[in-house]
């Protein structure tokens, strides 16, 4: 994984101020980027924002509709859009991406270098029992949705690797804890912004979850207001 460059002194509309970047989910459909977002948001005290429900808003039309009407390479233009300007916000937010972020190439160099960036990570077996496919086009479409999410985690691994700044194993929380999502904040937290002061490691998540590798976030937490951004 890159090494990141340390905090540097973004100017407003190009980053987050202070120091403190954002923190970004991502990682396939079905790993609970967005409810795991909203309370990592509440344990860093920071708005959040969903990529997806922003590319909504700003079609007029939820995502199966943008790829029936519009095609799947309009919904990627919007996507990339929305993600540009929320990481050129200058407070620093809590956002969950949409599971094909890392695609393109120009929202990976969007990322880099002034996100923090959480792969949520989970094997096919363990999403393909969560994901509603009904809502996630590119698995509605598929014969197999099981085998849809499979070749997409073939495809998106080694790129979720290349932006991510730590890696969350997500099913070890849900084996062990009866509030994962909660535990999954907390952890989320104490490693992505590590002087974040209500973020303990959670004493319920095994020991062996969510390893972090790569580097951790640079920079200290600018507390901000809570808030939904939308
Ligand atoms: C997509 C994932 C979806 C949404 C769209 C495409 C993908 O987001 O952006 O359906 O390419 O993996 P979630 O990961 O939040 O479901």
């Amino acid at each position: 994984m890159p090494e990141r460059p340390g905090s540097g002194g973004p100017a407003a509309g190009d980053g987050p101020v202070e120091g403190a970047r954002h923190v970004v989910l991502v990682g396939l459909m079905g790993v609970g980027k967005t409810t795991v977002g909203r309370r990592l948001a509440k344990e860093l005290a920071r708005p959040f924002a969903d990529v997806d429900e922003q590319v909504e808003l700003r079609a007029g039309r939820v995502i199966p509709e943008i790829f029936r009407h519009d095609g799947e390479e309009a919904f990627r233009r919007t996507e990339a859009e929305v993600l540009a300007e929320l990481v050129a916000r200058p407070l620093p937010l809590v956002l969950a991406a949409g599971g094909g972020v890392v695609a393109r190439p120009e929202n990976r160099r969007t990322l880099a270098g002034r996100t923090t960036v959480v792969w949520l990570r989970a094997s096919v077996e363990f999403l393909a029992g969560r994901v509603d496919p009904t809502h996630r086009p590119l698995l509605a479409q598929a014969d197999d949705p099981a085998e849809a999410l499979g070749r997409l985690l073939a495809e998106r691994e080694p790129l979720y690797a290349e932006v991510a700044d730590h890696v969350v194993d997500v099913e070890p929380f849900h084996a062990a804890d009866d509030k994962p999502k909660r535990a999954l904040a907390r952890h989320i937290a104490a490693l992505a912004v590590p002087t974040t002061p209500a973020a303990p490691t959670p004493a319920r998540a095994p020991a062996s979850a969510g390893g972090a590798t790569g580097t951790p976030g640079a920079g200290s937490a600018a507390v901000v207001d809570a808030g939904v951004i939308g």
